[in-house]
């Protein structure tokens, strides 16, 4: 059977107290309504349709950046869950598959827990996913008859019995297309919040002899997001979660709860990572490689064999060939660094690139910014930048050359050349004595002076 994805994301987030939709606020650098896409995506959806309301173009454009086949339709007001999914209707007109609700503010449904969903829809016309809650509050509660759901009562609508119920609504609701509309056509808003409920299409299903089950998860892969503080609790789930996935994978996380992930963080097997490592969006290390404490990635790419930080900094574009070694206090950025070459202390490399087995020595900068516009610095194999070189760019220093530390190079040296521009030493024999003495007898006047 075919499924359509139907994620509703109209709501305001009151509670999040934003000037920004509450669907696009982050879990692990990616907005919470892709993750909710992303929890869809083990059903092969045929379509996907996003409901949006508040902040409808930005929510449109993120959708459309993550998956440029998805729609996106208005719901203008905001008149309850089942009002929400009638939007999507003329979106599935010559839809014939299965649909399946989702909230775009409940990013975490296992694929397991949909496969389960689909396993029951095979006898039933609609799947309702239900939890137990530790603190049901105000969430719908599942009325049971046996392994049949009588009808989900929305909180503000149950009575005292039914409050004391905990296995509750998450939401995700799965049923044929055609069906999940006729059942909203019934729907009436003739509740306490004046809201069409799509929890309401269950005890009309019933009432037309129709099958209605529902089926059970964890309630951590429900939690729906309506504050900061839950968002906070989504982001912990999100990287328990992804951390426990990479240390299956073979990863060494030394001290796993201080290691941040992305959504889309790679790391390849036997790779250690220690405390206190944040991987900002689109990272990959491959295996073998050594990524010490307080390091920030985003944006590179770090080969086998490399070894970064303590306390190092890439920066989008940082690309790290086989065994280069990034020490600590370094920053890269935008630039290409070949095998076996090493930047291990105290230096900025941007818009470069480095030959192979260069060594670029402490305190190193690439100059590469003249106030307007930015500049390439090239640097070739097996040359050595010594300590403190200012690298002014645009430059071209050859293989196998030599800068003197302490340099400013402002213009290309050819390969195998020593290139030195700083000032030359004068060494003046004694005259440190005579300057001490001179400075301290200053200094006894001026004591003598204040007494
Ligand atoms: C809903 C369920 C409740 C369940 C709870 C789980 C109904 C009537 N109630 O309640 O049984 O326990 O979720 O979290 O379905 N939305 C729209 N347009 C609307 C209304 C809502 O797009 O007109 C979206 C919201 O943005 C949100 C989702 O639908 O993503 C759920 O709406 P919300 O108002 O949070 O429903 P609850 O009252 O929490
Ligand atoms: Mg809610």
């Amino acid at each position: 059977m075919s499924t359509a994805l139907v994620i509703l994301a109209a709501g305001k987030g009151t509670r999040m107290n934003s000037d920004m939709p509450k669907v696009l606020h982050q879990i692990a650098n990616a907005p919470m309504l892709i993750h909710a896409m992303r929890s869809g995506a083990p059903l092969d959806p045929e379509r996907t349709v996003i409901v949006a309301g508040h902040g409808f173009d930005a929510v449109k454009a993120a959708v459309e950046d993550y998956d440029p086949e998805a729609t996106v339709v208005l719901q203008e007001e905001q008149k309850g869950t089942a009002h929400a999914v009638d939007a999507a209707r003329a979106a599935l007109a010559d839809f014939d598959g299965d649909v399946i609700v989702l909230f775009g503010d409940t990013p975490f449904v296992r694929s397991e827990t949909l496969e389960n969903m689909v396993a029951a829809r095979k006898d039933n016309a609609v799947v309702v996913l239900g939890f137990e809650a530790a603190d049901p509050g105000k969430y719908g509660r599942l009325v049971m008859d046996g392994d049949q759901l009588s009808a989900i009562v929305e909180y503000a609508d149950a009575t005292d019995e039914q409050r004391a119920i905990t296995f509750c609504n998450s939401g995700v609701m799965l049923a044929g297309g055609e069906e999940m509309f006729a059942l909203i056509d019934a729907v009436e808003a003739n509740n306490a919040q004046d809201e069409y409920y799509l929890t309401d299409i269950v005890g009309i299903a019933r009432d037309n002899g129709l099958s209605v089950t529902a089926v059970a998860c964890e309630e951590e892969e429900t939690l729906g997001i309506n504050s900061r503080l839950h968002l906070s609790q989504a982001e912990a789930i999100f990287q328990a979660r992804a951390r426990a996935e990479l240390m299956d994978l073979g990863v060494t996380l030394q001290q796993p709860e201080t290691v941040m992930l992305s959504h889309d963080t790679i790391i390849g097997r036997d790779t250690v990572i220690e405390p206190n490592v944040y991987f900002g969006p689109d990272v990959t290390v491959e295996s073998g490689t050594h990524i010490r404490a307080f390091s920030h990635l985003e944006g590179c790419h770090v080969s086998r064999g490399g070894v970064v930080g303590p306390y190092a900094r890439l920066r989008p574009g940082a690309e790290l060939a086989e065994n280069v070694r990034i020490g600590n206090f370094v920053e890269i950025k935008n630039a290409i660094l070949d095998e076996g070459a090493k930047v291990n202390h105290l230096s900025y490399i941007g818009d470069a690139s480095v030959g192979h087995d260069t060594n670029i020595g402490a305190g190193t900068i690439t100059c590469n910014y003249d106030g307007v516009m930015k500049h390439k610095t090239t640097i070739g194999a097996n040359a050595f930048i010594g300590s403190n070189t200012m690298l002014v760019a645009p430059v071209t220093i050859g293989d196998q050359a030599m800068t003197a530390s302490g340099s400013v190079i402002t213009s290309d040296v050819p390969a195998e050349a020593l290139a030195l521009a700083r000032a030359k030493q004068a060494t003046k024999p004694g005259l440190a004595t005579k300057m001490f003495d001179l400075l301290k007898s200053k200094k006894k006047k001026r004591d003598e002076g204040a007494n």
